[in-house]
């Protein structure tokens, strides 16, 4: 199948870029599960954005770069910030109903932030602005959306009928689950917008399909990663033993939620950051969080905003609030049992203020890229704001040198002449397992080099395993998530490994301090 643009992922990067790039392109848009299984739809809190008048660009930009440690970007965070108000009026002309008072936006708060700026709707903002960008990629000609099709790999000069060898991309191989086949979807220019690698982790606030697989495409074609060891942990996911992702938005601390010590009540950030209190960055609360379950050996922190009145808390938190109710927990008389999970993948592939990555052909945009953004650590509501951006970006410079794409040469069929049904879909399940565990337990919040190093040991024991499976047998969207997953994991290990000081997400006993040279951890494949 031929088209001019190819997208892969039908999150807030994709499709945005995909209804800028339908005002004269034809745009095919890949998705791995249905159209709104990436993290875009899960977002709660909101999209920051500088409109009130007491606060300023250069307010949001200082708040960006002390959460990323200074490891940001001062380029690209200005260059995402003052394209913030543009990118909600776009929104709110596609019909996305963010909260109003009084006709104004309505700007909640979140940690790091330090005016209010952050526009929402309710505590579920990303299932509207999913629905809102879906809505009006399914009304554009221009645009055709295909849902369950997993890619597989990136289409390189490897690929071509005559072989070549370039590292120009001219699209991907992708298994459509229906029919089991894997197709070729080739295209003048590629877009990655295949969201983050939260899955990797045991627990995780990301959807199923978080594993990564933009990146482990990208990487193994020949594109540069960057700053993979800065993993977010959002501080405060449901502690549930059968709901294992559910998170509660840092909204909630915003509107003057406390965390507590489950047995004495003690507001223990007190202790960790008595200035910002809850409302610390991300990382520094889940920090304080990991600090007291190991310390006092709990299960759970507490999270209490039944200090504030119940229609407060209602009418800010519906989703939240019903969905714990049928769990059997009313967040407006009592506590939240809360603990940290990944969150965020900070890292990615490189890419520059036009969403070009390293090879010819080949953008990207949204969590599977490391723009320069989020540094060290992202500044809450930030994320979707750059799939915005860079979506746009992208487009916009795809439209820009139209005349100079060439059209994609004859390319190879997948070849299946040598592979059989697996006949051991159990190795899969364990791979999977072990190595989510295995980052869990060595590649947390809290790391030293010797649990690094066991990573890695047990990395290089599985990669040939995963390889002959590979190779061996028919691919299946699980196969191809754990190939991904496995790259990934090796990619994160690396990268902690080669980062010798704590900064932000990265904290490693044996190197405390801040290393006084800031530098991205950049592995080049
Ligand atoms: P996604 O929305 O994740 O979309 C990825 C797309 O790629 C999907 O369509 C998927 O099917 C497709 N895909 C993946 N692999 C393949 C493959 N192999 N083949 C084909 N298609 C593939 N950020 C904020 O700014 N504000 C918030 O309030 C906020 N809340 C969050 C709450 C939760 C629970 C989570 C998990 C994240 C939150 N984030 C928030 C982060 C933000 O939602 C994500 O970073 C952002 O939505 C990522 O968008 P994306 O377009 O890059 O990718
Ligand atoms: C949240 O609502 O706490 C998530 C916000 C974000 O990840 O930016």
């Amino acid at each position: 199948m031929q088209t001019d643009v190819l997208i892969i992922g039908s999150g807030a990067a994709g499709l945005t870029a995909a209804l800028t790039l339908a005002q004269t392109c034809k745009v095919l848009v890949l998705a791995k599960g249905d159209l709104k299984s990436g993290s875009t739809a899960w977002a709660q809190g909101g999209i920051a954005a500088v409109l009130d008048a007491g606060d300023t660009f250069e307010d949001h930009i200082r708040d960006t770069m002390v959460a990323g440690a200074g490891l940001n970007d001062r380029a690209t965070v200005e260059f995402v910030i003052e394209r913030a108000p543009a990118a909600i009026d776009l929104l709110c002309e596609l019909g996305v109903p963010f909260n109003r008072d009084a006709g104004d936006l309505h700007l909640t708060r979140e940690g790091g932030h330090s005016h209010r700026r952050i526009v929402h709707v309710d505590d579920a903002t990303g299932w509207a602005v999913q629905a809102a960008l879906l809505k009006a990629a399914e009304e554009n000609p221009n645009i055709t959306l295909l849902p369950h099709r997993t890619c597989v790999d990136l289409i390189t000069g490897r690929h071509e009928a005559k072989f070549s060898g370039s590292g120009r991309v001219w699209g991907a191989y992708a298994l459509d689950v229906e029919s089991g086949k894997v197709e070729a979807y080739t295209a003048k220019a590629t877009i990655l917008a295949a969201g983050g690698a939260g899955r990797v982790y045991q627990f995780s606030t990301a959807p199923r399909g978080a594993t990564g697989d933009g990146i482990a495409m990208a990487w193994r074609a020949g594109a540069r990663v960057s700053n993979m060891e800065m993993m977010q942990f959002h501080p405060t996911c449901l502690y549930n033993l059968d709901v294992k992702n559910f998170l509660i938005t840092e909204a909630v601390r915003g509107e003057g939620g406390h965390l507590l010590h489950p047995e004495t009540g003690h507001r223990f950030m007190a202790d960790y950051d008595p200035e910002r209190m809850e409302l610390a960055p991300r990382d520094v609360v889940a920090r304080a969080i990991d600090d007291q379950i190991k310390r006092y050996g709990l299960d759970y922190v507490h999270l209490d905003i039944s200090h504030q009145p119940a229609d407060f808390v209602k009418g800010h938190f519906p989703t939240i609030y019903d969905k714990l109710l049928g769990l059997g927990i009313d967040m407006t008389t009592g506590p939240i049992p809360v603990v940290p999970a990944q969150h965020y993948t900070c890292g990615g592939v490189v890419i520059d203020l036009d969403g070009r990555t390293d090879l010819p052909g080949l953008y990207a945009a949204g969590e599977c890229t490391e723009s320069g953004l989020h540094g060290a650590n992202r500044l809450a509501s930030n994320s979707l704001l750059e799939c915005f951006v860079f979506g746009e970006a992208a487009a916009q410079n795809i439209l820009a040198h139209w005349d100079g794409f060439e059209a994609p040469p004859a390319i190879r069929e997948w070849d299946e002449s040598r592979v059989t049904d697996s006949d051991e879909e159990v190795v899969i399940k364990q791979n999977w397992t072990e190595i989510r565990r295995m980052m869990w337990n060595y590649v947390g919040i809290v790391r030293t080099t010797k649990r690094l190093e066991r990573a890695q040991n047990r990395i290089e024991l599985l990669r040939s395993e995963i390889e002959d499976y590979y190779g061996n047998f028919r691919v299946t969207t699980d196969l191809i998530e754990l190939r991904n997953l496995h790259q990934c994991a090796g990619l994160i290990v690396k990268s902690a490994l080669t980062r010798h000081e704590s900064r932000g997400l990265h904290y490693i006993t044996d190197y405390p301090e801040l290393a006084e040279e800031v530098r991205d951890t950049v592995l080049v494949p």
